[in-house]
């Protein structure tokens, strides 16, 4: 087991304002400051990283060892399991950082810091799991699986056993990563856990009060079993609000499931990124 959270997000965006701007107002985030052009918001248990660049598109995932020494533990089965490992591009984590590239060209920085996101009050919602979405799925599964240490709690498949959904965890939580067949590789979704459903209502209230329609759910999750709401940010993200997200036991076998609107939302209508 890789024994390792998500920390924090970089999203490139051509709309940094129209981003910010959200991720300030509608998810109670503010701003640390930063040395360069780049802007980073922080509340409770989420950081993102705003980086100039095409849209839709994960500039890295940061994901937190619990202790330095976790964190040279993992370097070492990273070269050993013959990753590239490059210079980490997150200035949160410090130099100790590390970096590897998937097939798609997604980065994931793996590091520690003891640095706390600060504790004033905002609405409950930890920073828990990304999603890439790409065209061709495999080869990125078989390199989170076999080189990375990620391990797969359910997949989901079409009936022509063609994969269209990969839920990886990196401890005990059903899925801090998934990848999804897609049209294009590109930032699918970034989800934060909330304490309970009733945040999940109140998160629903905020988003009402400014207008924002949730475009998918209420619903529970086949996989991860779940409940959750999804939003759009400015450039289109889905952002998705989540409770009670399934604990995995270590020894779970790999779930398997059919590619359709109930496995995806058990409650009702699923969003279906290929037919
Ligand atoms: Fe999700």
């Amino acid at each position: 087991m890789l024994n390792v959270k998500l920390h924090h997000l970089s999203f490139l965006t051509e709309n940094q304002n129209s981003m910010v701007d959200f991720y300030q107002n509608m998810m109670g985030m503010s701003k640390i400051s930063h040395p360069n052009d780049d802007v980073i918001l922080q509340a409770k248990n989420r950081i993102i990283h705003f980086v100039e660049g095409a849209k839709n598109t994960l500039n890295y995932a940061g994901y937190i060892t619990p202790d330095i020494e976790s964190l040279e533990k993992l370097r070492s089965r990273h070269l050993k399991a013959g990753l590239n490992l490059f210079k980490s591009p997150s200035p949160i984590f410090g130099d100790s950082a590390y970096a590897i590239k998937d097939p798609d060209g997604n980065r994931l920085v793996f590091g520690y810091s003891a640095e706390k996101t600060k504790e004033e009050s905002s609405m409950a919602g930890r920073m828990q799991h990304v999603v890439v979405a790409s065209t061709n799925v495999e080869p990125l599964i078989n390199f989170y699986a076999d080189q990375v240490g990620f391990v797969i709690s359910d997949i989901v498949k079409k009936e022509d056993g063609q994969i269209t959904s990969c839920f990886m965890r990196s401890d005990t939580e059903h899925h801090s990563f998934a990848v999804f067949l897609g049209a294009s590789n590109k930032l699918d979704h970034n989800c934060y856990e909330t304490d309970s459903w009733n945040d999940i209502r109140d998160w629903a209230d905020h988003f009402a009060e400014a207008e924002i329609p949730i475009f998918w759910g209420p619903g529970r999750h086949g996989p991860g079993n779940n409940l959750f709401i999804m939003v759009k940010d400015p450039d289109g993200n889905p952002v998705e609000l989540s409770a009670e997200i399934e604990e995995v036991e270590q020894d779970r076998q790999t779930g398997f499931w059919i590619h359709n609107e109930r496995t995806l939302n058990s409650w009702g209508k699923g969003l279906l990124r290929v037919d």
